[in-house]
C-alpha cells in the first residue's frame, strides 16, 4: 500500500502499529471458509433469534472475522488502513473497490467540497426547536433536507403540488406566528457557485446516483457539525477546502483548526467507523434502498437504527457511565453490583466479536495517549481500564465479552473537545461511507428484502360488534 505521508504523527502510527502486532500474535490468517465463498442460491443457513447466523446477501466490500478479532476492507486489514490511509481514501475504497490513484483522490476531494450543503439545506433545520431536539434527531431530519434534487419520479408526482410552496431560501417568507429558534435563525453559509455535476454521473435518478454519495459524505459531517455549535449557543462555521475532511469535522465543530495529532486521532477513528459488515443500521440502510426508496432515506433510516443504546449510541452511554463509577476505586463494588442484576455494561460485547474487537485495539492506546494530557480524561481512562479488566476477567473467556469499538472511542471523542451528545453523530459521520457503499453495491442485483415471521397467534376468532366485547 503507498504510504501517506504522516510524518508529524509518526508516534501514534507507532501506536496503531504495535496493536497490530498484538492483534497478529493472537490470531492465524486463515479466513473462515463458509462465511467467504460465493454463494449458490438457495442457501441453508441456522438462523437464530435477530436473525443471528442469516446471510443476506453477498459482498465485496468489508468482512469481519469475529472469532479472530479481524476487521478488513476490501481486502485490506483495517490496522494498514488505520496505518498508512486516510479517510478520504478508504471513503474512496468503500465506494469504488480499488485505493485512488493521486488524481482520483484529488477529483474526490473536490466532489466533497463542491458537495458542501447549501445554505437553505442548513437553513431548513431552523425552522424545528433546536433546543428540544436531539443532535440525532436533528441529524435524522437534516438527511432528508439534503435531497437537494428531486428525481424525475418525484419531479412528476410533487411539482404540481408543491408550485406554491414557499422554498426555505426564499427571503421574505410571511411569519404568521414566531418561529421556534428564532434566535439561531439569522446565521446563513455564504451562498455558493455550484458547479453542475459531470454528465451522467446523476442521470434521472439522481437521489440514488454517485453526486447524492457526495452530499451525504459532506453534509452528514456538515450538519453534526453545525447542531453540535448550534448546541452550544455558538453559530455554525464554514468549512476550510484546504483541510482534510478529519480536520475539517473538528474545525466545524471546535472553530479552531486542529492539531496535526487531533487531525490524525479523527481521522483515524472515522477509518475504525466506516464499514462494519450488515451491522444494524447498514441492513436498515440496505432494506429501505431495497424498495427502491432513494440514497437520503436509506441513510435517514441508518441513522435512526444507529442511534440505539445497543448500536452506535453505546459510546455516550459509556462516557456518562465512567463519570458515574466516578474512579478507578469504585470500579469493583459498581461492577459487583452491575453483575449481580444481570446489567449489561456498555462497550462491552459484539454480535460477531468473540474475541478482542479490533477497533478497541486501536482506540484503547490512543484514548491512553490523549489522556496523559488531561487529568480529567485521565481519571476516565484509568476507570475504564479498570473496568476492561474486570469484565473480561469474568465474561471474556466465558462468554466472550470484550470491549467494543464504543468502549474507548468517547474518551477519544471528549479529548477532541467533541460534546458528548455528538458521540453518535460522529459515528453516523463516518459510517454514511460504509452505508453508501453497500446501498450501491446491493441496488446492482436489487431484490427487495422481504422475510417472514412465524405466526405463533390463534385462528378462527369470531368478531364481536364492539358493544359486545
Ligand atoms: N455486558 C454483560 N453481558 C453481556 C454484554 C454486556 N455488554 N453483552 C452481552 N452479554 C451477555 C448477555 O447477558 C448474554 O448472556 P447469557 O447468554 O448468559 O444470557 C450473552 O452475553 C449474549 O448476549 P446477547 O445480548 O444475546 O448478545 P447479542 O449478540 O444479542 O447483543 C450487543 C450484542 C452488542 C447488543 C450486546 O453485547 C450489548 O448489549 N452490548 C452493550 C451495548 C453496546 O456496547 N453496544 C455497542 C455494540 S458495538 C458497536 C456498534 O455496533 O454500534
Amino acid at each position: 500500500m503507498k504510504k501517506n505521508n504522516h510524518t508529524k504523527t509518526k508516534e501514534l502510527t507507532d501506536l496503531v502499529l504495535e496493536a497490530q502486532r498484538k492483534a497478529y500474535k493472537e490470531t492465524d490468517s486463515e479466513p473462515e471458509p463458509q462465511l467467504t465463498k460465493k454463494i449458490d442460491w438457495p442457501i441453508e443457513c441456522l438462523v437464530g433469534p435477530g436473525l443471528e447466523g442469516a446471510i443476506a446477501c453477498e459482498s465485496k466490500i468489508g468482512y469481519v472475522n469475529g472469532q479472530k478479532g479481524w476487521l478488513i476492507y476490501r481486502g485490506y486489514d483495517i490496522f494498514d488502513l488505520c496505518a498508512h490511509s486516510t479517510y478520504e481514501e478508504v471513503c474512496y475504497l468503500l465506494l469504488f473497490g480499488e485505493l485512488p490513484t493521486e488524481n482520483q483522490l484529488s477529483n474526490f476531494k473536490s466532489e466533497l467540497v463542491e458537495s458542501q450543503p447549501r445554505p437553505e439545506t442548513l437553513r431548513g433545520l431552523f425552522s424545528f426547536p433546536l433546543e428540544k431536539m436531539s443532535a440525532m434527531a436533528l441529524l435524522r431530519v437534516g438527511t432528508n433536507f439534503l435531497r437537494q434534487e428531486f428525481t424525475y419520479e418525484d419531479k412528476l408526482a410533487y411539482q404540481k403540488k408543491h408550485d406554491k410552496v414557499y422554498a426555505t431560501d426564499e427571503d421574505s417568507i410571511p411569519m404568521e406566528t414566531k418561529p421556534m429558534g428564532e434566535e439561531h435563525a439569522i446565521y446563513e453559509f455564504k451562498k455558493k457557485k455550484r458547479k453542475k455535476a459531470a454528465p451522467g454521473v446523476d442521470g434521472l435518478h439522481s437521489a440514488i446516483g454517485l453526486k447524492s454519495c457526495y452530499n451525504l459524505i459532506s453534509g452528514v459531517a456538515a450538519i453534526t457539525a453545525s447542531v453540535a455549535r448550534l448546541h452550544r449557543g455558538a453559530f455554525p462555521v464554514e468549512p476550510k477546502p484546504e483541510l482534510s475532511y478529519a480536520g475539517n469535522l473538528l474545525y466545524m465543530i471546535n472553530g479552531t483548526e486542529p492539531s496535526p495529532a487531533e487531525e490524525r486521532i479523527m481521522d483515524m477513528s472515522l477509518i475504525l467507523h466506516a464499514d462494519h459488515g450488515m451491522n444494524a443500521s447498514t441492513f436498515a440502510a440496505m432494506v429501505v434502498a431495497s424498495t427502491l426508496s432513494d440514497l437520503y432515506f436509506s441513510v435517514g433510516s441508518g441513522i435512526s437504527a444507529l442511534n440505539g443504546p445497543l448500536h452506535g449510541g453505546a459510546n455516550e452511554r459509556v462516557l456518562h457511565m465512567l463519570r458515574d463509577i466516578g474512579g478507578k476505586e469504585n470500579v469493583a463494588k459498581w461492577y459487583k453490583k452491575k453483575s449481580e442484576n444481570k446489567e449489561k455494561i456498555m462497550g462491552f460485547g459484539h454480535r460477531v466479536y468473540k474475541a478482542y474487537d479490533p477497533r478497541a485495539r486501536v482506540l484503547q492506546p490512543i484514548a491512553e495517549y490523549l489522556s496523559n494530557q488531561d487529568p480529567e480524561t485521565k481519571k476516565m481512562y484509568d476507570t475504564a481500564a479498570t473496568l476492561e479488566k474486570e469484565v473480561v476477567s469474568s465474561l471474556g473467556s466465558k462468554k466472550g465479552i470484550f470491549p467494543n469499538v464504543d468502549f474507548y472511542s468517547g474518551l477519544v471523542y471528549h479529548s477532541l473537545g467533541i460534546p458528548v451528545e455528538s458521540f453518535t453523530p460522529i459515528f453516523a459521520v463516518s459510517r454514511v461511507s460504509g452505508w453508501i457503499s453497500r446501498v450501491m453495491e446491493y441496488l446492482e442485483n436489487n431484490r427487495i428484502f422481504r422475510p417472514r415471521a412465524m405466526y405463533t397467534g390463534t385462528f378462527n376468532k369470531e368478531y364481536l360488534p364492539i358493544d359486545k366485547r
